[in-house]
């Protein structure tokens, strides 16, 4: 599958993305990669030192890009100052949500600022393996990054000696298949054991126990793709970027009526100019953003001022997640969609917490009772009772996303929830049996 990248304003820096026009012709050839600036990041670390490294990442204030936003430098702090024989340091590239491509389009159009970021976190942490983790299917990016990986180590730029530093770091590539849960970071450290996979509890969390007990870093690729460039450009200019608590930019996969496409965005740009990009709602009215992903929330057009920033998204009811944003117009019936992604949530729950798997079920039973028109009395006050209950017992973070859907919709579509649970009209005509309010049906919806 094809991606494009979207165009972004002049003033908008770049740079998670900053080589891929360079090397576009050949985004697997190292040499062009190296003439482009790659690995000058992993000099400056090697110069710097390990405690160094781990200083500058952290003055960066770089946070984790695989949705949760937890402060890069305070994870690689922690994993190496465990003491351990080993240690291992993990890039998550799984790209759990379905619909998101955006760690397979950033590995594919610059796999080396991943690569490299894989090798500085190993270096900094004291980990002689790192794992390079993408799902399993995608066969021809697997065996691309295998190649990728052996020309780095034989340019030196991993393997027995990192750039002269007398370190060893081995990447490994794996290709991993799964449910959505693989790219939780316990799941996915249990599956490269090859054990059969749940979430744990944490704590210990994996920078004190993970891959074979070892201290862990798991770090989304994108999160990994970032440290290049600050080792380069410095921590203060990183800083500079985005806004205090979230400095830096971030990649969102954005898709609505007017287009679609990946983005590299400023982190405090606006939901209304991130979205912009793709031309908004095109010739339609803007009704809903669904910010996160599967597991996401839906925010309606007046959010549009709301800086994307982990905290700022989730305060207005969804997450970062995924990076996606889908654009809903009028035509998108919410509580239908709010039904799709909670029926998807609870799928996808792996059981192991009785709260999560039987109150995500009833919460989707009741999403489907609302849009059928089989609604039951007290169903609005349960719905909201679940929702808030689940989210409060979590043991891994689904739980704790899994109900931002229904929760969003019951703090900005209760009208439209209302309609369907009370009056057993559908407003915007999508859901039968249930009445169309005001006349004829439209079935279509954007999102
Ligand atoms: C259900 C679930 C699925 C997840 N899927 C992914 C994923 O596909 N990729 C990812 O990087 N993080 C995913 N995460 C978050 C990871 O557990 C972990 O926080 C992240 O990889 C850490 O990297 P970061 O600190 O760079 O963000 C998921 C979390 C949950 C609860
Ligand atoms: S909260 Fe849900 S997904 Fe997470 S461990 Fe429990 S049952 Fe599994």
């Amino acid at each position: 599958m094809t991606t494009t990248f979207l165009a972004t304003p002049p003033a908008w820096p770049v740079i998670l993305l900053g080589r891929t026009k360079a090397i576009a012709a050949e985004p697997w050839d190292l040499d062009a990669a190296v003439r482009a600036g790659a690995f000058e990041g992993l000099k400056a670390a090697v110069r710097t030192g390990a405690t160094g490294t781990i200083a500058e990442v952290g003055a960066s204030g770089l946070r984790g890009r695989g949705g949760a936003g937890h402060p890069t430098g305070d994870k690689w702090r922690a994993a190496a100052s465990n003491p351990a024989d080993q240690r291992y340091v993990i890039a998550n590239g799984y790209g759990a949500d379905p619909a998101t491509q955006i760690d397979s389009a950033l590995l594919a159009a610059d796999p080396w600022s991943v690569i490299e970021g894989l090798v500085i976190a190993a270096f900094a942490v004291g980990a002689s393996e790192a794992y390079l983790i993408v799902r399993g299917d995608d066969t021809e990016l697997v065996s691309r990054l295998e190649a990728a990986v052996a020309d780095a180590e034989e340019a030196g730029f991993s393997g027995d000696d990192v750039a002269g530093s007398g370190h060893r770091v081995d990447v490994i590539v794996r290709g991993l298949q799964g449910s959505y849960m693989l790219g939780e970071e316990t799941v996915l450290i249990r599956a490269l054991e090859g054990r059969r996979a749940a979430p744990d509890q944490r704590p210990p969390y994996p920078t004190e126990r993970g891959l074979w007990d070892r201290p862990t870093v798991v770090n989304n690729v994108v999160t990994l793709a970032a440290v290049p460039w600050i080792l380069t450009h410095g921590a203060q200019a990183f800083a500079a970027i985005g806004t205090r608590d979230a400095p830096g930019t971030a990649l969102v996969q954005l898709r609505g009526p007017g287009g679609a496409g990946i983005a590299e965005v400023p982190l405090g740009a606006s939901l209304a100019d991130i979205t912009s990009l793709v031309g908004g709602a095109g010739a339609h009215t803007l009704k809903a953003l669904v910010v996160g992903g599967p597991t996401g929330g839906f925010l309606p057009a007046t959010a549009l001022d709301t800086p994307y920033t982990f905290a700022a998204i989730r305060d207005a009811g969804a997450h970062v997640g995924s990076g996606s944003i889908v654009i809903a117009d009028e035509r998108a019936c919410i509580v239908d969609l709010a039904r799709l992604l909670t029926r998807f949530s609870a799928d996808q729950a792996c059981g192991k917490s009785i709260p999560c798997r039987i109150g995500l079920r009833r919460l989707s039973e009741i999403a489907d009772r609302a849009t059928e028109g089989t609604t039951r009395s007290g169903d609005a006050q349960l719905a909201d009772d679940l929702a808030h209950d689940i989210a409060a017992s979590a043991l891994c973070d689904h739980e704790r996303t899994a109900t931002l859907a229904l929760s969003s919709v019951l703090r900005y579509f209760r009208s439209e929830l209302d309609d369907h649970l009370l009056r057993s009209t559908c407003p915007a005509g999508v859901c039968t049996p249930i009445a169309v309010a005001g006349g004829a049906a439209s079935r279509g919806a954007s999102a």
